[in-house]
């Protein structure tokens, strides 16, 4: 049997130094997509390591959930904007189950925010704009990788990358590779409390309107 010391794990859930007393669990504004823009944006400013990472949970037709990190490409009243292959977990997940949910951990700032709502991808105009903004290395490897494919040579693959680079021709966006939209239908704000009191405010969206309750720890 496997033994593991799991006791030097904090006890304390929450670590950071915080962000201070926050008005928006007292008095929560009418618009959540406002405030979590405010969110993201400070703690970006903070200097919050990897700000932008955040888990991103699918689940396929049969209801198997699975759940990996992305980097946030834009946020506003459209939703969350990340890339990924179509051909991967989470394209062939969203494909047949177009739903998932978004979670960032600020650790520094002892804070997340939660989001769930559908999912479509953008249009391919913005897909190529969104490929032809990255670095020539990062095109030519997403070029020549099926995400989720079966590797079955690494230096096949590698060999690849270098030729595509090398041809120096114009790297053209894989159909496969596309941005995706999550549109919030929940956002959840957390901040992190002593003695695990931390503070919830939950908004859901009914048809064109945001409705705000607080939750228990
Ligand atoms: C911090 C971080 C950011 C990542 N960003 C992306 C991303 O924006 N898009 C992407 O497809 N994969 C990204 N990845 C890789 C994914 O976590 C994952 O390995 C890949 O998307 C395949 O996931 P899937 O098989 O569940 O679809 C990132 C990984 C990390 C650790």
């Amino acid at each position: 049997m496997l033994v593991m010391d799991l006791s030097r794990i904090s006890l304390s859930a929450v670590t950071g130094a915080g962000v201070g007393d926050l008005p928006e669990f007292n008095v929560p504004p009418a618009d959540p997509i406002a405030l979590a823009a405010q969110w993201i944006s400070r703690a970006i400013e903070q200097g919050v390591r990897e700000a932008g990472d955040f888990s991103l949970a699918t689940a396929d037709a049969s209801g198997m959930p699975s759940n990996r990190y992305v980097l946030l490409k834009g946020f506003d009243d459209r939703g969350l904007l990340f890339v990924g292959q179509t051909v991967s977990r989470k394209g062939t997940d969203l494909a047949a189950n177009p739903r998932a949910a978004a979670s960032f951990y600020w650790q520094e700032l002892r804070q997340q925010l939660h989001f769930a709502g559908p999912v479509a991808p953008v249009d391919p105009v913005e897909s190529d704009a969104l490929f032809d903004e990255r670095p020539l290395a990062s095109r030519a490897g997403a070029a020549a990788s099926h995400q989720d494919g079966e590797l079955t040579d690494e230096n096949v693959l590698n060999a690849e990358v270098q030729r595509i680079v090398a041809a120096g021709r114009p790297i053209e966006r894989p159909v496969r590779w596309t941005g995706y939209r999550l549109l919030p239908e929940r956002i959840e704000f957390w901040q992190g409390g002593d003695n695990r009191l931390h503070r919830r405010l939950e908004y859901v969206k009914l048809g064109e309107s945001w409705h705000w309750r607080r939750l228990q720890p």
